[in-house]
């Protein structure tokens, strides 16, 4: 394949209409009819080659050759082919530390259109041009990077390509001083189910979230990624366009059923359980860049094998600090790793198995390096007042029927419930710095506490539901119709409390959404999360709204068993043996106060406090250091402070 050189093609897009249009013609004969090469024609093939002679819609349900077009589950994406003065589809964009990263999204181009989106911004009351960015091929995407950006004031903008299309919308400022952040946590966007999503968006833009989080599968559409985030943008762009938007990748955006990324390498067993992914890396790496070049710069950008890239980053927004991960990029593959015990090597429905021996020493779940930046990013609270993680999927396997209502199923190796060592790393990374965990993934919404060494000792988490769930229903369902021990007092719902899941990991049910019948529309349990952050009370409240509810309306709507309201604190719920001697915070306000065990070094907690003088819970006898500073635990130090048992000691909860 003949490669065109981007940067004399964006240089002559940018000279002059009759420059553009002669080597533009050139330059499409020479784009590649089949970017992802010959042996993978069915990617991307609605928005590359000549993709106009492909043009195809939900209504014509046949491409304009009358041949077969790509489908998922029997529906097609939304037409190519628009109006020119639409071409701008959307724009999705984060800012932090005084850098805004912005991403556009483009309809398809013809040969005579120029490849360059333009981004201008509402300054001196007139539109100002910031910056222009070459439009992608494959892919059709382009990349707004400014810096600095001062982020303490609302900025109109407006994406516009050409003469005639444009986007506009706001970037807000941050949102520093509210008391509240409000965070909507949502995840599995049906593409079988075409169209709009008005009852979703028109919630929303009451709650008026100051960010979206989308946790992954925005579009099933496999192997046409580009018209699955187009169709993704379409629909939810009412809400994107004047607010952050978080969006990161699941197995079904790079066009898996189940994904084990294996650190990058290639899978070639059905299924994906040999771990890798199936499609070349161009194809992995355009659908990343799509959706996540507008988060802020990834942290440590080395690209795992064979080039795909890597995003895991940190947002600060409001004074909540965002971890983002990605669970699945260098998560081992089951197969061939464990010993096999059923059809499949990534389900296990074996009652007399022993989770202990699918737990073998090397496999990866976050991989060393997410793993270190999680480390670092625990010690850092610059900007931030509480903090949180978002991921793909959940750290435990909390469901019992998949897919349909009977279909019991013990232990899925999809879940970050295995392996157990990574879980148990993953959340005690978290539960030292009191993080609340965000996914999606599971389609089923469920609020559970995660237990590590004893029940309730881990953080919280909160599964978000499915948006649309055309594609695969699940449900929390005991085998015995028993609640577990210590049950949520007075709950709507027969079966919370302490459970042992198919894993063998300890996790406390609290809330859960099964479907009521999933072939009606109406009752299957999708909707969307909200997550509010109360930075005056401490405390996390989470929401779970049905995708009909009249939101804004009735806060009875919610599912059964939610609002969920819990101490931030309570992300840490070991019980103490005793507390330290109380130690002055020297004159600093609300500082970073670190705890190591000297035995181990081990870092105990590292939160952020308030007050001026703190008792640290200890967890262990023997001594401890104590380490305090503004932003990190870097000012000063205290050592060798014994647990004393106090009166206080006799309570189980930390202060
Ligand atoms: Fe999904």
């Amino acid at each position: 394949m003949k490669r065109v050189d981007r940067r004399t093609v964006l240089k002559i897009a940018a000279a002059g209409l009759g420059a553009v249009s002669i080597q533009s013609v050139e330059l499409a004969a020479q784009e590649a009819e089949l970017p992802f090469g010959a042996e993978f024609p069915n990617l991307d093939s609605l928005t590359t080659g000549r993709w106009w002679t492909k043009g195809a819609t939900a209504e014509q349900g046949g491409n304009a050759n009358g041949k077969p077009k790509p489908r998922a589950g029997g529906t097609a994406p939304p037409s190519m082919e628009v109006p020119r003065n639409e071409v701008v589809a959307f724009a999705v964009y984060t800012s932090d530390h005084g850098v805004l990263k912005m991403s556009t999204q483009l309809f398809p181009l013809k040969p005579d259109e120029e490849r360059v989106a333009r981004l201008e911004l509402w300054r001196d009351d007139r539109w100002t041009e910031a910056a222009r960015a070459e439009v992608l091929y494959p892919g059709w995407d382009a990349h707004f990077r400014l810096e600095p950006w001062d982020a303490t004031r609302d900025v109109r903008y407006r994406v516009r390509h050409g003469d005639e299309a444009s986007f506009e919308g706001l970037i807000r400022r941050d949102p520093i001083d509210k008391d509240e952040i409000v965070v909507a946590n949502m995840s599995c966007n049906s593409s079988r189910t075409t169209g709009q999503r008005s009852e979703i968006v028109e919630n929303l833009k009451r709650q008026d979230p100051d960010v979206l989080f989308f946790a992954g599968d925005q579009t099933y559409r496999h192997t046409e990624h580009t018209a699955g985030w187009i169709e993704f943008g379409l629909q939810f762009r009412e809400t994107t366009r004047d607010r952050p938007t978080i969006t990161i990748p699941d197995d079904h955006d790079v066009g898996h059923g189940n994904l084990w990324g294996e650190n990058g390498k290639r899978s070639t067993l059905p299924g994906g359980a040999d771990g890798g992914y199936h499609y070349p890396v161009e194809y992995v790496n355009l659908v990343q860049r799509q959706q996540t070049w507008h988060l802020p710069d990834p942290v440590d950008p080395r690209p795992v094998e064979r080039g795909i890239t890597v995003y895991f980053t940190r947002l600060r927004l409001g004074g909540i600090d965002f971890a983002v991960l990605e669970d699945r990029k260098f998560k081992s593959g089951p197969a061939g790793k464990i010993p096999q015990m059923g059809p499949r090597p990534d389900h296990i429905n074996d009652p007399a198995y022993d989770p202990q021996s699918i737990d073998v020493p090397g496999l990866q779940l976050l991989g060393d390096r997410q793993l270190e930046f999680l480390r670092t990013w625990g010690e850092d609270w610059t900007g931030a007042e509480m903090k949180a993680v978002l991921s793909q999927t959940a750290f435990c396997g909390a469901v019992h029927m998949h897919g349909s209502r009977d279909a019991r199923l013990l232990a899925d190796l999809d879940c970050n419930g295995w392996p157990q060592s990574g879980r148990k790393q993953t959340l005690e990374a978290l539960r030292r710095v009191r993080a609340t965990h965000l996914c999606g993934d599971q389609h089923l919404a469920v609020v559970v506490k995660h237990g590590i060494s004893e029940f309730g000792d881990g953080p919280y988490a909160f599964t978000s539901p499915a948006l649309v769930n055309t594609i695969y229903g699940r449900w929390w369902h005991p085998a015995d119709e028993q609640p577990g021990p210590n049950p949520v007092p007075d709950s709507r719902l027969p079966w919370t409390g302490d459970y042992f899941e198919g894993l063998g990991n300890r996790i406390s049910m609290l809330a859960y959404a099964n479907p009521a019948d999933i072939n009606d529309e109406k009752q299957r349990a999708d909707g969307y999360g909200i997550c509010r952050f109360n930075k005056q009370t401490r405390e996390i409240t989470f929401e779970c709204w049905p995708r009909f509810a009249h939101a804004a309306d009735d806060s009875r709507q919610q599912f059964p068993g939610w609002p969920v309201t819990f101490s931030v604190d309570a992300n840490d719920g070991r019980k103490p043996i005793g507390y330290l001697p109380e130690v002055s915070l020297d004159g600093l306000t609300n500082p970073v106060v670190q705890v190591i065990e000297q035995a181990t070094g081990e870092i105990v907690s590292t939160i952020r406090v308030r007050g001026n003088r703190y008792r640290a819970p200890a967890y262990t006898a023997g001594k401890h250091t104590v380490k305090i500073g503004r932003d990190r635990p870097d000012a000063k130090t205290y050592v060798d402070l014994l647990p004393q048992a106090t009166a206080a000691a006799g309570v189980t909860r930390g202060p």
